[in-house]
């Protein structure tokens, strides 16, 4: 780390002596404070619930400007990837910081390919859950067995277990989704095909049937590709911190996954495009366009208990530029299912505006972030609203990773163990 010019120096009321900070400075982006001698000097914690002014950790994978909406992936801006990338190529750049050239993306896809297929007796171990399971929890159950399956990578300190149990994980995730799915639906499994892109193979696995041939459509393959891309990765949010502390421990890799995927499944973070979508079936239930203002009155009204889904981000306080993207990509994809006309997405085109000319939305700078549009594009593929998270998962495995080797390798990286202000019971004055 790299130490800025000025230092901090906090100073106390009470006569307790000041205390001098060392600052550091990022290659982008706000200066951190070093406040890790200070309990050691003060016998005092800072205090900052949700983590609003915490730096938890230093990383190189991911940069997001939220005042300026942009996103960086290792410096490359999230419209050059979902513009000129695939996804195993973002997934290279995630994993080890570079765009694959011609022979190492051929190589790095042929080891992807090559742990498609998960273990047989998965789909016993998938048989004992209900069938109308909510697929989030059937992911979460499937992708922390895996390290009962896949022995031989689960030592988080063996850098040759960290690498074969990151490709397996991005492997193997659509095959897993897919098999939530397809056992949902009670469909037989597809195995995986390793000659079709990861998305289209993803769609095949999702979408065929032993019974026939399955075309990939080309605009439906590529789609899903940028939704996978969008989703990658995206710096120390929930998930990724909840993968990075519960690997903190030294756990095996796919149940520190199994925890990013827990975690995931909250309606504030990769819940809200099911979430957004719920929200505009609901609107266009009870009457469409015409009750946008209303129902913008109950999300500005803190006792609602209502929220505009899709709006509004802890780091973006400016338009999310993955919800430009999947903007473009919804109107691709609704033109090619013959859907120009989908009530839905005019619906979404209508509430954005009216949203974005609002003063309380203008005022707290709540844009539409990534799950506004995502939740049409995935409907209109024909991916059902509860296997939405169980797709950001998918997409996400690759920055989850990404961020737990990072830890691992970091040598200032120590087991996390946040501190609490204490506000229960002291103990019974002594007798
Ligand atoms: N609708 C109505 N009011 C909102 C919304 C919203 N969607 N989002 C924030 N606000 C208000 C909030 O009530 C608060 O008002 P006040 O200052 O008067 O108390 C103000 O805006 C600031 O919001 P906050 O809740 O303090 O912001 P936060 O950083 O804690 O929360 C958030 C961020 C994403 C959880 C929140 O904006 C939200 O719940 N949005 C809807 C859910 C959603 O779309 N989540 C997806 C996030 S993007 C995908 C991902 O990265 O996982």
């Amino acid at each position: 780390m790299k130490l800025a010019d000025n230092k901090a120096t906090l100073s106390f009321s009470n006569g307790t002596p000041s205390m001098e900070l060392p600052v550091y400075q990022g290659n982008i982006g706000p200066d951190v404070i070093d406040i890790r001698k200070l309990y050691g000097q003060t016998g005092m914690f800072t205090y900052d619930p949700g983590f609003l002014s915490t730096a938890s950790c230093q990383s190189a994978i991911t940069y997001i400007d939220g005042d300026k909406g942009e996103l960086l992936y290792r410096g490359y801006p999230i419209e050059q990837l979902a513009t000129q990338c695939d996804f195993l190529e973002t997934c290279h750049l995630l994993l080890y910081g570079d765009l694959p050239d011609a022979q190492k993306k051929t190589d790095f896809t042929k080891r992807v390919t090559m742990h498609t297929m998960v273990n047989e007796q998965m789909q016993f171990f998938l048989r004992g859950f209900r069938r109308d399971a909510h697929p989030m929890a059937v992911l979460t159950g499937l992708v922390g067995a895996l390290s009962a399956f896949y022995h031989d990578s689960t030592d988080i300190n063996n850098p040759e277990h960290r690498e074969i149990a990151a490709i397996r994980l991005i492997a193997k995730m659509p095959t897993l989704v897919a098999m939530a799915y397809k056992y949902g639906v009670g469909q037989p499994y597809m195995y995986p095909r390793n000659d079709l892109s990861y998305a289209g193979n993803f769609l095949r696995m999702m979408f065929g049937t032993p019974c026939e041939d399955y075309q990939v459509n080309p605009v439906l393959e590529r789609a899903l590709d940028r939704i996978f891309i969008l989703h990658a990765d995206h710096e120390q949010n929930a998930s990724t911190s909840t993968v990075r502390l519960c690997g903190s421990s030294g756990t095996n890799p796919f149940a520190a996954i199994a925890a990013g995927v827990a975690c995931l499944w909250g309606p504030a973070h990769g819940g809200a495009n099911e979430a957004a979508l719920n929200m505009l079936g609901d609107i266009q239930k009870n009457g469409g366009v015409e009750k946008i203002g209303e129902f913008i009155k109950q999300a500005k009204d803190k006792n609602s208990g209502v929220k505009l889904m899709g709006f509004g981000h802890r780091v973006y306080k400016n338009y999310d530029p993955r919800a430009k993207l999947m903007q473009e990509t919804c109107k691709e994809v609704l033109q090619e299912m013959g859907l120009e006309n989908d009530p839905l997405f005019k619906l979404a085109m209508a509430l954005e505006k009216i949203a974005l000319e609002d003063d309380y939305f203008v005022q707290r700078k709540l844009y539409p972030n990534v799950d506004f549009y995502s939740g049409i594009v995935q409907r209109a593929i024909g991916i059902p609203v509860n296997l939405f998270t169980g797709i950001f998962s998918l997409a996400r495995t690759v920055g989850w990773i990404a961020q737990l080797n990072e830890m691992i390798s970091d040598p200032e990286y120590k087991i996390g163990r946040p501190r609490q202000l204490f506000t229960g019971s002291p103990p019974p004055p002594r007798p």
